[in-house]
């Protein structure tokens, strides 16, 4: 990479995780397994009512610029809320895949504002690889538990967040804004059980996989993993803060004997590279 093309991505990565507004900060709905059943009730139904009205409650916070680092809350002007480790991380998968001349597509199932899959787009371009990136999501947010095939979802209020439902306009307006939307850019819309069993997809060197749910992991693990190359990884966003995340990963590593070290990315992202 050149110095100039060193610049654009660090550029990037600052505008995708909105780096100059980092200290002001918006209060974010918890996540299941984030404070107690009540504080999270109140928080999100607080948070919920306000934007209905375009309406959020923001303020100053002098960790923020630390927070951004690590995908704590959700930007307000940014891209993507993952943050600059799990953006290096994706940086780190891409540069090895290339090295290593491992064959396949980037997917991220669960996208928001498309932030994540922009970057990615960003580097295939730069290294001249023709790899498709595909953005898979409902564009209206996370489906409600279904707990009779899913009861690790109970309880999960994440699809009555208005916050998470970002149009497939915008995210395609969003690649537009950086100049990086063609043909290779190629949208899933749907929900993942409906979307990603008939997906045209050959083999993946980069599933990313950022649903939340038991329910969205577990499909994103069940419908994709068998499409990723030997010695391509496997990311996935929520393990170390969502408990029924990180069930579904482990209850489908054991079902499938899978064994390759899982690694900490910045203690919520974690990922693993299938053996070569
Ligand atoms: C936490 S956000 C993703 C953050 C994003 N990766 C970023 O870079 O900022 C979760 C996304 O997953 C989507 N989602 C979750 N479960 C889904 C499912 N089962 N089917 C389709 N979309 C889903 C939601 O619509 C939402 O956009």
């Amino acid at each position: 990479m050149t110095t100039t093309e060193q610049h654009y991505i660090q550029l990037l990565k600052e505008t995708l995780i909105d780096k100059d507004n980092a200290v002001r900060y918006q209060l974010t709905p918890l996540a299941p397994g984030q404070g107690s059943f009540l504080k999270r009730m109140v928080i999100n139904l607080l948070i919920n009512t306000l934007s209905k009205k375009n309406l959020i409650i923001t303020g100053i916070n002098k960790n923020g610029l630390k927070q951004r680092e690590i995908g704590l809350g959700w930007p307000i002007n940014g891209y993507t809320m993952i943050g600059l480790k799990r953006l290096n991380n994706i940086q780190f998968c891409i540069e090895e895949v290339i090295k290593n001349k491992v064959e396949g597509d980037f997917i991220e199932t669960g996208v928001w504002r498309g932030g994540a899959c922009i970057f990615a787009k960003a580097l295939f371009e730069i290294y001249n690889e023709n790899r498709k990136v595909w953005v898979a999501d409902s564009f209206k947010g996370l489906p409600k538990p279904n707990t009779t095939l899913y009861p690790e979802d109970e309880g999960d209020d994440l699809y009555s967040l208005e916050q998470l439902r970002i149009s497939k306009e915008q995210v395609m307006n969003n690649f537009k804004r950086f100049d990086l939307l063609d043909d290779n850019v190629k949208f899933l819309e749907g929900w993942f059980k409906d979307t990603l069993p008939t997906a045209p997809i050959e083999k993946l060197a980069i599933v990313r996989l950022d649903g939340d749910m038991y329910e969205s992991t577990m499909d994103g693990l069940n419908h994709l993993y068998h499409k990723l190359s030997s010695g391509g990884f496997i990311i996935i966003d929520d393990y170390g803060v969502i408990p029924a995340c990180k069930k579904a990963v482990h209850d489908f590593r054991d079902e499938h004997g899978i064994t390759e070290e899982i690694k900490n990315i910045d203690g919520s992202g974690y990922f693993w590279q299938k053996n070569f």
